[in-house]
């Protein structure tokens, strides 16, 4: 199985990235990129340094890293460069990315790159600019000064069409936009794929960045979709704590970071724990509301070390072990559904809407092991590594009955499956 899942990491190579899928997705990803040099880690360090080192040349003078870097590539894909435009803006770099960026998951992959293969030198070189993307995201992303960081659009998520996203995208009204052609359904089913009237809402919010030149004060005044992510502040929370222990391997003051690891830890479980429904809600801060959606984005707080042993009970035994929720029964036969299965519009197909993914399953596994449910865990690891072989390295699997889906050769599931196997 590692033989095979590097051979998906081999034939997705472009020399100096890694395609996340040959087809769907044939530029750089952000978040896919850092789990990519995680598995190539493992063969090949120095191409694992060049991927890491080549989504780093996509970062903006005012530090955002973006959540595509193209690296002049002419393809299919859309939205290609010629619509995001960003040359508008005067943080933009000399190559093309994408305009909005993505979780930041980096500093997490590099800290374990770094403690079993001993990297210090490349932990010099990357961390100023990992340092530049964290404080972007504190000082440029905080829009209510909580020390929480909000995202613009659904995208920063990585989980596009999450049925977190689904009442604020109904409130945009995307009159205006231009007709445009989507790239997304030429090489996967488009029951697979976001229905359209999402799809519109997401480009209709580019096209909006786009016309501010993406300005983030402006972009935080204006855009609908204003949201405090779960997943993304739990991630940012562990990056921050595993860029502290970066900072100190190479003796640099890391006290900035300690700042924003306190006001994080403060203003977490405030906003974001439901007592009533023991889950984590993500919050809209266009609106001021609660997003009531329970999804597996709900697990990520055990990854990032953030909730109680006593949280963390409630969210195993009411909802992971739960027969109506997430637990594995006759008709559900691997974890971990996106959705809960009791969702309305749960769709165990339909990409963010019910799917399982390998690299929820990935983060919500070390969860679990650091809060102590081994058996969970071990039970997690197992049926990831189970779906990877009954269906391949999909992008995403139908949790019924472990049919892959999405995109096919994908080169996350392969690089976590190293992961897990070495
Ligand atoms: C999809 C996923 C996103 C991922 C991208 C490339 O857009 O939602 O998380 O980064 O594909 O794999």
């Amino acid at each position: 199985m590692i033989e095979a899942a590097k051979d998906v990491l081999r034939g997705n190579d472009m020399g100096d990235f890694t395609k996340p899928g040959p087809n769907q997705y044939p530029h750089q990803w952000n978040w896919d990129s850092a789990l990519i040099a995680l598995g190539l880690s493992f063969f090949d360090i120095p191409r694992a340094l060049l991927e890491m080192r080549s989504l780093l040349n996509g970062q903006w003078l005012n530090g955002m890293l973006p959540h595509v870097v193209y690296h002049g590539h002419e393809t299919d894909y859309f939205p290609n460069p010629g619509f995001w435009k960003i040359e508008t803006s005067r943080y933009a770099p000399s190559i093309h990315t994408s305009g909005i960026t993505q979780p930041p998951l980096l500093a997490i992959i590099l800290r374990k790159i770094h403690e079993t293969f001993n990297i210090p030198d490349f932990v010099r070189e990357a961390f100023p600019q990992l340092m530049s993307w964290h404080r972007w995201l504190h000082d440029d992303r905080d829009a209510d000064n909580s020390g929480l960081v909000c995202i613009v659009h659904p995208w920063e998520s990585g989980t596009d069409d999450s049925p977190r996203w689904l009442e604020i995208l109904g409130g945009i009204d995307p009159s205006g936009l231009e007709a445009f052609a989507r790239g997304d359904t030429h090489y996967v089913d488009v029951d697979e794929r976001p229905y359209p009237h999402d799809y519109q809402r997401f480009i209709y919010l580019i096209d909006l960045f786009r016309r501010s030149a993406y300005d983030q004060g402006t972009i935080i005044a204006d855009s609908p979709f204003l949201v405090q992510d779960v997943l993304f502040n739990a991630i940012l929370y562990r990056a921050d704590k595993d860029l502290q222990a970066l900072g100190d391997v190479i003796g640099e003051d890391t006290s900035v970071i300690e700042g924003w690891i306190r006001r994080m830890e403060a203003g977490f479980n405030r906003r974001f724990w439901d007592d009533d429904a023991g889950l984590y809600y993500d919050f809209d801060v266009r609106h001021q509301r609660k997003i009531q959606i329970s999804t597996g984005i709900t697990f990520l707080p055990l990854f990032a070390g953030l909730t109680s042993p006593e949280q963390a009970e409630r969210l195993i035994h009411e909802h992971y072990q739960h027969p109506k929720h997430y637990a594995v029964d006759n008709q559900v036969k691997y974890h971990l559904t996106s959705a809960s299965k009791d969702l309305q519009g749960w769709d165990p197909r339909r990409y963010w809407r019910g799917p399982v993914w390998i690299l929820l399953n990935w983060l919500v596994y070390h969860g679990l092991l650091d809060y102590g449910y081994t058996r969970e865990a071990a039970g997690l690891c197992a049926d990831s590594l189970a779906l990877m072989s009954k269906s391949g390295f999909r992008e995403y699997y139908d949790p019924r009955d472990g049919t892959g889906c999405g995109s096919e050769r994908f080169s996350w599931s392969a690089a976590l499956a190293i992961d897990w196997l070495s």
